[in-house]
């Protein structure tokens, strides 16, 4: 059996695993992103692939990195929220380990571990994926493809304008979606309303010790489950800007389906929720045009890792 090792480089953690053809993950390894530091990155990466080779023959390595990758798939041209700037991180890895290499962007590899084997797995044709986390990334699929753009940089939904001269993001340009219906967003509305109306964030509140700048993603998660309103507001608020953005694709696109991953899924129908009633409220006034269902990803965190794998087995 063929085996491919995906590595997925995170904000926090290096992610890396063994994975079969049929996307199972056969063992796992993984250490610390050390924080605005590309050449302590590399050595986590290097060590992660090590430590899975060591026990796993593999016949390619599969990396996401949340960045803008270049067309030929082997440079980080850039990363708004990471130190990479024109880094060569496949030749490197290529260099070390002596075996093809392809860099994809992260959102790009999770959507096509969802496309193969998660959510979107019944779609033999099209799909959208958003991540929601730190930042917003996507991945597009047209006629059971990647979409990569001529340059490498498509599928860059979090950079869509949403707001012209709205607030400034970490791409340089201001009102991106990723600065309105992110992770980081989720957190900075929560702490707002836990600032001018503490009355609506007691609950928040009490979780943050009473400091609304020391309200974090977990947190808001559990206040708006146990029904706190500054937190159910603060998802309204993502859902209704990733709603927005939602039916902007399905009007360029028409894809199959949706699909919503990235480390803010896990509040459930408290995302899907808003986010599809502003999808289905911003398509209203095409009547009865049929679009893609909304669904939340499966494949979890291992979503990257088993993308990246199985696009170096490609
Ligand atoms: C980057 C994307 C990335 C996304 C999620 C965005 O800011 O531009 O390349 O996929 O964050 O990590
Ligand atoms: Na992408
Ligand atoms: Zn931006």
């Amino acid at each position: 059996m063929s085996l491919t090792i995906g590595v997925d480089i995170g904000g926090t953690k290096v992610l890396g695993g063994v994975v079969g053809p049929d996307g199972e993950v056969l063992a796992q390894a993984r250490r610390p992103t050390p924080a605005h530091d590309p050449t302590g990155t590399l050595i986590m990466i290097f060590d992660v692939i090590s430590e899975l080779i060591a026990a796993h023959p593999v016949d390619a390595i599969g990396v996401g990195a949340a960045g803008w990758i270049d067309s030929t798939r082997s440079k980080i041209m850039y990363a708004p929220n990471l130190a990479w700037r024109d880094e060569p991180l496949r030749d490197h890895i290529a260099e070390r380990f002596n075996l093809p290499v392809v860099i994809e962007n992260d959102a790009n590899v999770a959507a096509w571990a969802e496309f193969r084997f998660g959510a979107a797995r019944d779609a033999s044709d099209s799909m959208v994926l958003y991540t929601v986390g730190t930042g917003i990334g996507s991945g597009i699929v047209l006629g059971g493809e990647l979409v990569r753009g001529a340059f490498g940089v498509a599928a860059e939904i979090g950079h869509t304008r949403a707001v012209p001269d709205g607030q400034l993001c970490g791409c340089g340009r201001r009102g991106c979606l990723e600065q309105y219906a992110s992770g980081s967003a989720l957190v900075r509305y929560a702490r707002a309303t836990a600032q001018e109306a503490p009355d609506k964030a007691e609950l928040l509140l009490s979780l943050a010790n009473g400091l609304p700048q020391a309200v974090n993603g977990p947190m808001v998660t559990t206040a708006a489950r146990q029904g706190d309103p500054a937190a159910i507001a603060a998802f309204e608020q993502i859902g209704y800007w990733l709603g927005n953005s939602m039916a902007d694709m399905v009007q360029v696109l028409d894809p199959q389906v949706i699909v919503i991953g990235g480390g803010v899924i896990d509040a459930g129908d408290l995302l899907i929720g808003p986010a599809e009633a502003s999808y289905r409220d911003a398509l209203e006034a095409r009547g009865r045009l049929p679009v893609a269902n909304v669904l939340a990803a499966q494949m979890g965190n291992l979503a990257g890792v088993v993308g990246a794998a199985d696009l170096a087995r490609r």
